[in-house]
């Protein structure tokens, strides 16, 4: 199995004046292409410190993160940008999409970046909402939108781009149980798919659905175990298929 993430004693310290914060502490573990993965622990644990690192968003204060078995601890920020454009996928918890462009233009903007043209990001993202069910809703701005509907526009910009990995810090932190299982579902079709996809998540039935929990406390690893498949609660049919948007 290919090794997508590799995380090495990786250390965050944030300084504020004379106060100084270790939010993350020599954690170290690796992820398996297609592994889907849920990251808990108690607030300030260190749970989006540690995806902002592995997003590209922010850098280790000491350690190492590869990559698909690439050193990204020490390029430039031009570079990390280009990684981050090209390579990662990140959900947030409150979508962060623009609300002065609708949802297909919100999807193209990573596209955008990219440097695609203009009727191939069109089709790529047109593409991309049809998988999460919002075919439908493609001119719709995000405040036209539901909260779980919004997630979908936010999952398919982050998908858009075919990253490598899936990173999502509480995307479903926002939403009702219906819309959040919808999302679940969503994440389950991606897995089933061969996608790779870290997921931080304060819901012990959202981390039961992954293959592998890791829990942080106080920014260390305090376990690292592997769901029990019969524990697992997979459904049978599921998928973007199912949804209605
Ligand atoms: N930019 C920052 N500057 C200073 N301290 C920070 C910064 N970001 C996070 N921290 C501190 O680092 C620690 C970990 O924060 P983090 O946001 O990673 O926790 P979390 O596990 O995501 O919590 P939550 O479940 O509430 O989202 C906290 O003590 C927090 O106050
Ligand atoms: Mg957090």
């Amino acid at each position: 199995m290919t090794e997508v993430v590799r995380v090495d004693e990786l250390s965050r310290i944030f300084r504020t004046g004379a106060v100084e914060v270790q939010a993350v502490r020599s954690v170290s573990f690796s992820i398996e292409e297609g592994a889907m993965v849920a990251i808990m622990g108690p607030s300030g644990s260190g749970k989006t410190t540690m995806m902002n690192m592995l997003g590209c968003l922010d850098r280790p204060t000491s350690g190492r993160y590869f990559l698909g078995g690439e050193d990204v601890a020490k390029k430039t920020d031009d570079a990390l940008a280009r990684i981050r454009n090209r390579r990662i996928g990140f959900v947030f918890q409150s979508y962060n999409l623009l609300t002065a462009l609708n949802a297909l233009e919100n999807v193209e903007l990573p596209l955008v970046y990219r440097g695609m043209a203009s009727g191939e990001r069109h089709r790529v993202a047109a593409q991309t909402l049809a998988e999460v069910g919002l075919s439908e809703l493609m001119s719709f701005r995000p405040y036209e939108l539901s909260g779980g509907q919004q997630q979908r526009v936010g999952i398919a910009r982050a998908l858009a781009g075919t990253p490598d990995l899936l990173l999502a810090d509480e995307p479903t932190g926002n939403l009702d149980s219906v819309s959040g299982e919808e999302i679940l579902n969503l994440f389950l079709d991606l897995h089933q798919r061969g996608r790779t996809l870290i997921i931080v998540t304060h819901d012990e039935q959202v981390a039961l659905h992954c293959q592998r929990i890791i829990r942080l406390k106080d920014g260390r690893v305090l376990s690292d175990q592997p769901v029990d498949p019969a524990r697992r609660r997979i459904k049978a049919d599921l998928g973007t298929r199912a949804l209605t948007s």
